[in-house]
């Protein structure tokens, strides 16, 4: 049988760094697991932009139609802020979601032991924190239509829609019912069902996917701004949350500063199983290109290193070494290896990019005893 494709697309900002260090790991897996992939890589966002002039050229997006698995790096920057809007570098990864269907975005947000210092919130409050957000990401107000800006008298009107459909909602409900009951079997569906219609559909349709199918899955139901006090004050209370596409990236950049850093979080977005029964499947870190350090080997890698570890639980079946790879990333931390978003005020000089990487690869080798 031939090996599993994964396609790379490293982005723009620190995405080519990080993704340097997570083609170390997955050389490794190669080397030393018998996991093989055929990687190869192509353009998206600015750095798309720069070569064809679009965020996503039409080749890449078949290639990633095929791909049993993307891994991507992070899109954007302030070269490309005065770009017109339908070519600037967020619409690539827009426009990959939306025709790959990837619906149901994953989100963990873990705190490490060795990080839970780093919390801007008290340490008995976040420690140990184990939480999943899955966010819907092919719907809502990224997408609906009407959308626009629009002249209306002699003043302009900016417009965009939240639209929800029954079977979208379902579909990512059921996404968060399994997951619930894969992990501590609590799901809590958020909204804004005091406002808005949407959202009344949205926890009608959950209330009755949970009556219906799965009933063993303690569910309730939070406003969305409830749900961001309530995530801050005491995140423990929560297991699995399912929130729609705008609210699940707001809560989204909440739950992951809960645990220390942004560039720690790794997030899988997926779409229906495709004829081999794999999902169509995009792994990416949770930050952003951060084009402020961009090219300065300053980066953390450890979250796209994770979204690998993710992209061989999810795509691959292969939870037990997605598991060793975690673990790996946790030995390092532990070891004391920080790179430069995780040094607060301890006073110790920080590892670099690379550095990081090797120490996660030196770990992967010690797991083989
Ligand atoms: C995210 C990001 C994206 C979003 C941007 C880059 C389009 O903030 O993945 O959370 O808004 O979905
Ligand atoms: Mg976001």
């Amino acid at each position: 049988m031939s090996n599993p494709t994964l396609l790379i697309l490293p982005g723009d900002g620190i995405g080519p760094e990080v993704m340097a260090e997570v083609r170390k790991i997955i050389t490794w897996y190669g080397a030393n697991r018998d996991l093989a992939f055929d990687v190869s890589e192509d353009l998206v966002g600015g750095a798309a932009y720069d070569a064809h002039g679009t965020p996503l050229h039409d080749d890449t997006m078949a290639k990633a139609q095929e791909a049993d698995a993307v891994l991507l790096g992070a899109v954007g920057g302030p070269k490309y802020d005065s770009l017109d809007f339908s070519v600037k570098p967020e619409r690539g990864l827009l426009r990959l979601r939306k025709e790959m269907d990837l619906y149901a975005n994953l989100r963990p947000a873990q705190c490490f032991d060795a990080l839970a210092d780093f919390s801007s919130l008290k340490k008995n409050v976040v420690a140990g924190l184990d939480i999943m957000i899955i966010r819907e990401l092919t719907s809502g107000v990224y997408f609906g239509e009407p959308r626009g800006i629009f002249k209306e008298g002699n003043e302009r009107v900016g417009i965009n829609t939240q639209r929800y459909t029954e079977s979208e909602i379902e579909r990512v409900a059921r996404s968060g019912f399994e997951m619930a009951r894969k992990r501590g079997n609590k799901l809590c569906s958020m909204e804004k069902a005091n406002v808005m219609e949407s959202g009344v559909l949205w926890r009608e349709v959950v209330q009755r996917i949970g009556d219906t199918e799965y009933p063993d899955v303690e569910l309730s139901h939070m406003y969305a701004d409830a749900g961001a006090m309530q995530l801050t004050r005491w995140p423990k209370q929560f297991d699995v949350i399912v929130t729609d596409n705008l609210f699940g990236d707001l809560l989204s950049d909440l739950a992951a500063m809960l645990t220390g850093s942004l560039g720690m979080l790794p997030s899988a977005s997926l779409g229906a199983p495709m004829a081999n029964g794999r999902p169509k499947a995009l792994y990416e870190p949770v930050h952003g290109s951060a084009p402020d350090i961009a090219g300065q080997g300053k980066a953390n890698p450890i979250a796209c290193i994770l979204s690998f570890a993710m992209a061989l639980r999810y795509s691959f079946d292969q939870g037990d070494e997605a598991t060793r790879l975690e673990k790996a990333v946790e030995k390092v931390l532990a070891d004391g290896y920080r790179t430069a978003d995780l040094l607060g005020e301890e006073g110790r000089s920080p590892v670099s990019t690379a550095e990081m990487g090797d120490a996660v690869v030196k770990a992967l080798d010690a797991s083989l005893g």
